[in-house]
């Protein structure tokens, strides 16, 4: 098992250092184009594992920019201090509600090392990306939103596309359902403006708790304190004086959105693999930029997945479904959502012990929004692997008795197949049930643990060839 690294992980820059030191960042110091090179040269490392990449040499921006800084299994565990296998249980175990701690405001904030308001702002300063040649102009992809709810007082963070609209507009992705899109229409109902801080880098563990969704109205800064093991160091802003982020954020807007203000935005290549259509959504104005001294912006593709958004939001959603199967009584032995399914497949191993137990896999699972397809086998199949899938699929498996489809279930709101019923987005969902019949023949049989571990040993001593394709 993998000793926890020991490295007290602050903010971004403590990340970079521990990445090093596993020598998995590279630093790119030759000139690279980062409104029009970033996006595919980002994808391409992706696709072929590559490590993070740092450009500190960019055409257009005083910046450097870090990209796929999360965008694997491996460093996420890295991150929680454990290896791959043990990723989901150690991110249930530091999510814990009782484990939420509230953050401690910082007695110094990196993130105010550099001032500048109003006239003085340019939020192109920062490198400005599109990251895909169909994309409707440059966006910031890995900003953290915050905004309070004027109602119940609770602030949320998310993260969210942001397009550069000029100097000092950007539009904010989001809608009504959200946390962030409720808390700033619930000013607009009042006619007053929204007050938003965006954030870039800081704190890791605040990205993960603002992908997360612990459920509406809780604060995520909570949460990001669970996580992390202690609070977390906080400012507040310089005109959203109500507004708390973390102190060692690298770069941080501060504005409002004014009531029904809207511009277009889009189309943008989403996670999905499918090119949104243009819209219109929220403007925030920028009114003051803070930031540290050679500041490190953050930034990631969307395409077709997996991506990095969706390798994070899939332990997101496996966490979270393991936790509510658990806790409903179905003893669940893995949930793995499948890559490449953008969050919408996911196969369920249980040790089943009546049909309720299908029955509560069926109504728990298909409520998870992105969640689409489930396949749900006994324990003795490691879902994670595709072979195994198939290998049920195709012996425990009866289409004319195991499918269960679900019409009209809620779908989230750029899937493509979606369609408008009493105005929510809705899709079939199914189920396919391929816990095994008490009628099947043959006894299926499995290799002790200890033989599988003696038969590697025995090749990687004699043997020592590196896997072929
Ligand atoms: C890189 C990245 C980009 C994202 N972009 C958006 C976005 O533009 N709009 C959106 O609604 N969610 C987006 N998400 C997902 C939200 O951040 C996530 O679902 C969050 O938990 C929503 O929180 P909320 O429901 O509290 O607002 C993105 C996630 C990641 C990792």
């Amino acid at each position: 098992m993998r000793k926890p690294h020991g490295v007290d992980l602050n903010d971004l820059r403590d990340w970079i250092g521990l990445l090093k030191q596993e020598e998995d960042l590279v630093e790119i110091d030759i000139p690279v184009d980062e409104v029009h090179a970033i996006g595919p040269i980002t994808r391409s490392a992706f696709k072929r594992n590559l490590p993070v990449l740092h450009f500190r040499n960019l055409l257009h921006s005083e910046a450097s920019l870090l990209v796929n800084a999360f965008a694997s299994r491996r460093r996420l565990a890295l991150l929680l201090g454990t290896e791959e296998g043990h990723l989901v249980q150690e991110y249930i175990k530091r999510s814990d509600r009782n484990r939420w701690c509230l953050p401690q405001v910082a007695e110094k904030a990196p993130c105010k090392e550099k001032k500048n308001f109003h006239e003085a702002v340019d939020i192109r300063r920062f490198p400005q990306t599109v990251w895909n040649p169909c994309d409707g102009g440059p966006y910031f992809t890995m900003g953290m939103v915050r905004v309070r709810n004027p109602e119940n007082g609770t602030a949320n963070v998310s993260v969210n596309r942001l397009q550069v609209k000029d100097r000092n507009h950007l539009t904010i992705f989001t809608n009504k359902e959200r946390g962030l899109g409720r808390a700033i229409w619930k000013y607009w109902e009042r006619g007053e403006p929204a007050p938003v801080v965006v954030t870039f880098g800081g704190d890791p563990f605040y990205l993960l708790a603002a992908i997360d969704t612990p459920g509406p109205d809780e604060d995520e800064m909570a949460l990001a304190g669970g996580i992390k093991g202690h609070p977390l160091e906080v400012a507040y802003g310089e005109i959203c004086r109500d507004l708390d982020f973390p102190a060692g954020a690298e770069v941080v807007f501060e504005g409002v959105v004014h009531p029904e203000s809207y511009a277009d935005e889009g189309p943008f290549g989403e996670v999905n693999g499918y090119l949104s259509e243009q819209g219109v959504a929220p403007v925030m104005e920028i009114q003051a930029i803070t930031h540290r001294e050679d500041p490190v912006f953050s930034g990631t593709y969307a395409g077709i997945p997996p991506v990095e958004t969706t390798v994070i939001q899939d332990l997101m959603i496996e966490a979270t479904l393991t936790k509510t199967l658990l806790k409903s009584g179905v003893d669940v032995a893995q949930i793995h959502i499948v890559p490449g399914s953008g969050g919408h497949q996911a196969a369920i191993s249980i040790r089943k012990r009546n049909e309720s137990d299908l029955r509560r896999v069926i109504r728990f699972s298909m409520a998870v929004l992105p969640i689409k397809q489930v396949l749900v086998t006994d324990a003795d199949v490691d879902v994670s692997i595709p072979e195994q899938r198939q290998w049920v699929l195709s012996t425990r498996f009866d289409p004319a008795k195991d499918i269960h489809l679900i019409p009209h279930a809620p779908a989230i709101n750029i899937d493509p197949m979606a369609q408008e019923l009493d105005g929510k987005k809705t899709v079939t969902k199914m189920v396919l049930d391929a816990t095994r019949p008490e009628w099947a023949k043959g006894n299926p049989f499995i290799i002790a643990k200890s033989l599988v571990e003696q038969a590697e040993e025995f090749l990687n001593k004699y043997v020592p060839f590196a896997p072929r394709d």
